[in-house]
């Protein structure tokens, strides 16, 4: 058992990590495992609430995992409970009250909820003590719920039950998770804005527009990833960020003047020169590079239009002032451009995804062109334009790129 210095001790360290770590899978990761430590207990769970229901989001299982060999992981279907008082986990979301059950096979049958045993069933685990706690936003809401199962005596390892104790640790706890869980669905929501605020200045911006460029990223980037054998934690991880990233490609028209942005015609030199200061415009608005969500998008809005053989642009600029970096200045002045895999994954990505897409639709300077005459220009500028790997990818999952455009059309 840890001693009480020790615990005060890691309870700091906690503290000062949780700050640090801007990543909420691992920082939902962490405060499991440090709370079932200080508890002792064998497995434990959050579950994020969406809308009316509980959707089981985390977990871990100290003796279902060592059933497993290294390196394997537990794999459960990812299920979804309803908020009401007929499950344990339910019934403490829909009154915000913690409930601490000694024996999940011997509730009283005078309450509300009952202990599903299918969980156990299908894994073969006998679950006993169950300590739940909601997690609540500064306004009350419920956020979700952490619950820690099976608490095991000390010498012996035998299960047990939680004692209350344990139970003023676990609100702890869950007041850190509430605060992260808020934080991150905080900047969600500013982002959600961001995109829907970039799609008002351009009419070529949709929300359709977007969805796709961001869906067909993410297809992309799997198979990539997979080739080149990232570890699936790596790579479910990168979707999310990456999608938003790409789904902000463009943000930093928001800063472009109507006239240039509308103009209904072809571009003269000056128009397109201001035109390409999108990319660091909207890198500028990620520059605190808090989190690896905003390194992504820095990245994206910055390397969109790069190009593999390197004539691309902004290419090798101070972000802060557009001046080309000292050494990367070209005798017209501009900034040599990145090339090959100077260029972020991100960004290459996105470039072929934006072109794809935007020479698939209309658009205020152009007619939208016919499939054939598309796949013709994306295979004809594999490694001029784009990086050949991905385009072999694209071609190679034209099917679901077809079923992206077709779930998000536009109007
Ligand atoms: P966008 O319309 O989303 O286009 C993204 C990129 O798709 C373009 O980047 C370009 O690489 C490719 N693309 C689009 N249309 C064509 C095309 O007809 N042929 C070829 N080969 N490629 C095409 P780019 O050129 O750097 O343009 C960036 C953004 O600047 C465009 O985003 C669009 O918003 C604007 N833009 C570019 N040229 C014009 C223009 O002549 N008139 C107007 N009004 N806007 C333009
Ligand atoms: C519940 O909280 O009701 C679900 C617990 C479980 O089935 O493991
Ligand atoms: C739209 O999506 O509705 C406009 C065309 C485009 O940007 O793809
Ligand atoms: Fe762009
Ligand atoms: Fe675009």
């Amino acid at each position: 058992m840890l001693s009480e210095k020790e615990k005060l001790n890691r309870l700091m360290m906690l503290g000062i990590e949780l700050n640090q770590v801007h990543d909420l899978d691992i920082l939902m990761e962490q405060i499991l495992t440090e709370a079932r430590v200080f508890v002792n207990a064998d497995a434990g769970s959050i579950y994020i609430r969406d809308g009316n229901f509980l959707d089981f989001t985390y977990t871990q299982n100290d003796t279902l995992q060592k059933r497993l060999g290294k390196g394997e992981k537990l794999i459960y279907s990812t299920f979804r409970m309803p908020i009401d008082e007929k499950s344990i986990a339910g019934y403490v979301a829909a009154t915000g009250r913690p409930l601490n059950i000694a024996n999940a096979y011997e509730i009283d049958a005078a309450q509300p909820y009952r202990f599903s045993k299918n969980f156990d069933e299908t894994s073969d685990y006998t679950t006993r003590s169950i300590l739940t706690i909601a997690l609540k936003a500064t306004n009350n809401k419920i956020l979700g719920i952490l619950q820690i199962i099976n608490a095991r005596e000390e010498e012996t390892k035998q299960v047990t039950s939680f004692t209350d104790n344990d139970e003023k640790t676990m609100t702890h706890f869950a007041s850190i998770a509430s605060v992260a869980l808020e934080r991150a669905q905080m900047t969600r929501a500013i982002l959600l804005r961001m995109i829907r605020m970039a799609e008002m200045r351009d009419p070529n911006e949709t929300g359709a527009h977007v969805n796709r460029v961001g869906g067909f990223a993410v297809e992309i980037y799997e198979k990539w990833a997979h080739l080149h054998n990232l570890p699936q934690k790596e790579i479910d991880r990168n979707r999310d960020i990456l999608r938003m990233a790409a789904m902000l490609h463009d943000v930093g028209k928001v800063a472009i003047s109507d006239l240039i942005l509308k103009k209904p015609g072809k571009f003269n030199d000056d128009e397109y020169e201001s035109m390409k200061l999108h990319t660091i415009l909207g890198a500028q608005l990620f520059v605190d590079r808090q989190s690896d969500f905003d390194d992504a998008a820095a990245q994206v809005a910055l390397d969109h239009h790069e190009r593999w053989d390197g004539t691309g642009y902004p290419g090798y600029v101070d972000i802060s002032t557009g001046i080309p970096d000292p050494g990367f200045e070209l005798p017209n002045g501009k900034a040599r451009g990145k090339k090959g895999e100077e260029i972020h994954i991100f960004g290459r990505i996105v470039a072929l995804a934006d072109v794809f897409d935007a020479l698939s639709s209309k658009r205020v300077y152009k007619d939208a062109w016919e499939e054939h005459d598309v796949l013709t220009e994306i295979r004809k500028n594999s490694g001029l334009q784009f990086d050949p790997e991905l385009v072999d990818i694209f071609f190679s999952s034209l099917d679901i790129i077809r079923a992206i455009q077709h779930r998000y059309q536009s109007n």
